[in-house]
């Protein structure tokens, strides 16, 4: 187990407190599993998928992207075998109707519809045969309710690609190799959703599928797993809280012929991040065979016809937010005998990238503050705070991971410099009013490792 000061408790916590994430609902009681995320949430994960996005759209020229549709044909799921395959063995209990995943039930467990019985009677659950229980959210499109209108929720952003395969192939102008990128909303009726975001019944994935001639397939697999690592410590995550774990051969899905998952250290041990699958053809033989269309690729210089393999990997978005703030999340001693509590996030990631600060509320230090901001806040996400003491504020900004405050002093007013604060130096710069946007954006634009790994 990891030997962080981080829990999931305190995550929850700081999430709560500063209006990341919320249990959703809440005025009603809430709803099982279920996160609203609040602003600075929404900052983070959205800095996640832009960096997904960069990665796979703008640092590279062989990947389209895709948004498609949440409601599909109910076929796709036929074809992907999500249908017949994709369940998870239950049991209910006759008296008090719970139901369990029956490879996590406990035969002693008492029944709490029997507490009121007498010691001397048998008080435990009341369980049926298993019974497979398929995860996929099940909906009625049109106004009448009957077989031909059954729908589902997409369970895996994945199909939506493959289905528009053809499409891409004709009007993005690609060729294998090359990959199609999505980002989007998927659901699953998870029996045991828990650990906050880490899994819950409504989820955000970044997937992409790489299609590829057949012999090459092993090779991108190879360069996908380490593409993949790379993105996450790039972003600042410590390599000695990630690794790759190959699946066993009895945990491999029928089509595929490697899958390895990016896991991280999380406070409850090492969990899956991101699934890389080799897919094989799978995926297009079956779609054009419950299509009817070919989905195949003519080579005109080698006049060969192929169905492309398919490299996938499979993250999470919210998955990857959590990631990023357990490992972010410090705890420290300072100066005044207090502790602060700071998210040392990749300062692209982080929600806020620079706080102003007048010191005062007065004597025109406001009015100078406001102009600072909004010189900066056309380049970077930025916020004018100017409630409570400055050591306040700069804890405010500590624990949502702002990595730079610049506050404005009487001295500002005389010779137009301010203080940079550094959030995990601590370090205090005195610079030019006018050269704050340059620096800051090259500040910005600046490798970064993790200052967790040398202290
Ligand atoms: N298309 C392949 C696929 O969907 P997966 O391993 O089932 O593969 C990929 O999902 C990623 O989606 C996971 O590694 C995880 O990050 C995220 N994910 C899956 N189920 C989730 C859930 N219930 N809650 C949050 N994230 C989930």
């Amino acid at each position: 187990m990891p030997d962080d000061v981080v829990t999931m408790d305190k995550i929850v916590a700081l999430c709560k407190r500063r209006g990341f994430i919320f249990a959703s609902s809440e005025i009603y009681g809430g709803i099982g599993s279920t996160y609203d995320y609040g602003h600075y949430g929404v900052l983070l994960k959205t800095n996640v998928k832009n960096e997904w996005w960069r990665a796979m759209l703008q640092e590279r020229d062989d990947i389209v992207a895709l948004d498609s549709a949440i409601l599909q044909h109910p076929k796709v799921w036929e074809a992907s075998g999500h249908l017949a395959g994709f369940s998870d063995p239950m049991v209910d209990c006759r008296t008090c109707k719970q139901r369990f995943r029956a490879d996590h039930v406990d035969h002693e467990e008492m029944c709490p519809a029997k507490a009121s019985l007498p010691k001397t009677e048998d008080r435990r659950h009341d369980f049926t045969e298993a019974r497979d229980f398929n995860l996929m959210f099940e909906t009625t499109v049109g106004p009448v309710k009957d077989t031909g209108s059954i729908a589902y929720l997409r369970p895996e952003t994945a199909q939506g690609i493959f289905i528009n395969f053809k499409n891409v192939l004709q009007f993005a102008r690609k060729k294998p190799p090359f990959g199609i990128a999505q980002v989007g909303k998927s659901f699953r009726n998870e029996i045991t959703p828990g650990n906050f975001i880490f899994r819950t019944r409504e989820f955000e994935q970044m997937e992409m599928e790489f299609f590829c001639p057949p012999q090459d397939a092993p090779r991108w697999y190879e360069e996908w797993k380490a593409t993949r690592h790379a993105w996450y410590t790039d972003l600042g995550i410590r390599p000695d809280h990630l690794q790759m774990r190959e699946h066993d051969a009895d945990e491999l899905s029928h089509y595929s012929s490697g899958t390895a998952d990016v896991e991280y250290l999380f406070p409850i041990g090492w969990s899956e991040l991101e699934g890389i699958a080799n897919r094989g053809n799978f995926d297009l033989t079956q779609h054009a065979e419950h299509s009817g269309e070919k989905l195949e690729y003519f080579d005109p210089q080698t006049k060969e016809r192929y169905v492309p393999h398919v490299i996938e990997p499979a993250a999470g978005a919210d998955r990857a937010t959590l990631a990023f703030l357990v490992d972010a999340y410090d705890e420290e001693q300072v100066d005044d005998g207090d502790v602060r509590t700071v998210l040392k996030l990749h300062p692209r990631l982080a929600p806020v990238k620079v706080a102003v600060c007048p010191l005062v509320k007065k004597d025109g230090q406001p009015e100078l503050a406001r102009e600072i901001f909004a010189a900066l806040r056309g380049r970077m996400q930025t916020e004018y705070d100017e409630g409570g003491s400055i050591g306040k504020r700069y804890r405010r900004q500590d624990e949502i991971g702002t990595p730079w405050c610049v506050t404005v002093d009487h001295q500002s007013l005389e010779d137009r410099t301010v203080t940079l604060r550094d959030r995990d130096s601590l370090q205090q710069e005195r610079i030019a009013i006018d050269e704050l946007p340059a620096l800051l954006s090259e500040r910005l634009a600046a490798p970064w490792t993790s200052p967790k790994l040398t202290a």
